[in-house]
């Protein structure tokens, strides 16, 4: 019988393994698909704006999050455009290194590099406008998602949202030894949404992506 703690530390230790040795550049943070990056960012923006604004019930602009961030990837071409202020978190440190770099000028809008796993980080409550978390779920346990994203909610401010972007399996959990990671059906990502006390708002599949590759959904929660 396989001992569930040591299994766990070294899901999570192997993931860092694999991510250190990854290079600091966006084919890097999207596994050879650089090229998507641009479908990416459009589908995102068109998805974030129906919220985004001024009127009742909308949602702010003023401050966002990047979880499992990356080099900033999505920081520098759909939320520091859409956002005053912008912090990171990802638990490889070099990614968080190049970013400096990589976001250029714009970089002075960023509040936080937090270098941190996100089944340990706590955002500070009522900070954020918007809490977005791309491919980077299929790194955390069940319960690791879960009690993150209960943080999550008490890290949004009113009319605040966490959006999931990422990989859903066609059914059940596909684990990946090679970045030791899962990928989950949306049937399993709603459920522990669900869990989390989270209510999905608006859902939506990224169109135009390689037929070779996992579908991507958009999940907005609050
Ligand atoms: C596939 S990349 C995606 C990067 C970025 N979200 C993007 O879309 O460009 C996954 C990122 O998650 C980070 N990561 C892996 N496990 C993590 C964890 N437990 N907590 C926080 N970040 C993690 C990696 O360092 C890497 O930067």
């Amino acid at each position: 019988m396989g001992d569930i703690k040591h299994d766990e530390t070294n899901f999570y230790s192997n993931a860092e393994d694999y991510w250190r040795e990854i290079p600091a550049t966006v084919d890097g943070m999207l596994g050879g698909y650089g090229s998507i990056s641009s479908i990416d960012i459009n589908g995102s923006k068109t998805f974030l704006k129906k919220f985004l604004g001024e009127g009742e019930g909308k949602t702010g602009t003023s401050c966002a999050l990047d979880c499992g961030a990356g080099i900033g990837r999505i920081t520098k071409r759909l939320l520091l455009p859409l956002f005053t202020t912008v912090d990171l978190v990802d638990v490889t440190q070099e990614f968080l290194d190049k970013a400096k770099s990589y976001l250029g000028e714009e970089a002075k809008r960023v509040g936080h590099y937090f270098c941190s796993g996100l089944q340990d980080f706590v955002p500070e409550a009522g900070r954020y406008d918007v809490i977005w978390i791309q491919w980077v779920i299929g790194h955390l346990t069940d319960s690791h998602l879960v009690e993150f994203l209960r943080r999550c909610q008490k890290a949004i401010k009113p009319n605040g949202l966490i959006i999931i972007k990422d990989n859903v399996s066609y059914e059940g959990v596909v684990p990946d030894e090679v970045d030791s990671s899962v990928c989950r059906d949306l049937a399993i990502v709603r459920s522990l949404v669900a869990t989390a006390g989270l209510r999905i708002i608006h859902e939506e599949q990224q169109v135009d992506f390689p037929k070779e590759i996992y579908q991507v959904h958009t999940l907005a929660l609050r």
